[in-house]
């Protein structure tokens, strides 16, 4: 039975190394740089400062980046942050954001 154990263990320390779940605050650190760490700058002088904009509204924008729907003159830039990204992860990026002050 002891062996089992050993299996269980590993088999949790493989799923969790794998980051099967997107964590928003890590994936957000790429944008930061832009949007400011709590989300309180306009990107590059142009976007609207999205701290505490609401999950939803968020997740509207960056899927409308995604797929060539929403933005104004430089979504082109904005496109570029988020085509790799999956649903999940702009689920997740917006969720976070909602919790920033
Ligand atoms: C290279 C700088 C840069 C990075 C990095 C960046 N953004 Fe942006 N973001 C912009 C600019 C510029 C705009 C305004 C684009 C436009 O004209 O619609 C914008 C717009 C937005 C908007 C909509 C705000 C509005 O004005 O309507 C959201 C939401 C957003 N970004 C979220 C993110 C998220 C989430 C990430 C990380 C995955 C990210 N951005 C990374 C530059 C950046």
């Amino acid at each position: 039975m002891k062996n089992i154990g050993i299996k269980i263990l590993a088999v949790c320390t493989i799923l969790g190394a794998s980051s099967l779940f997107a964590d928003g605050a890590d994936l957000y650190k790429r944008c930061a740089g832009c949007h400011g760490i709590n989300g309180e700058k306009k990107a590059l002088g142009k976007s609207e400062v999205i701290k505490a904009w609401d999950t939803e509204k968020t997740f509207a924008a960056l899927k409308g980046y995604k797929d060539g729907s929403y933005g104004g003159a430089m979504k082109g830039v904005m496109k570029g942050q988020v085509i790799r990204l999956s649903d999940d992860d702009l689920k997740a990026i917006s969720e976070h954001i909602s919790t920033l002050k």
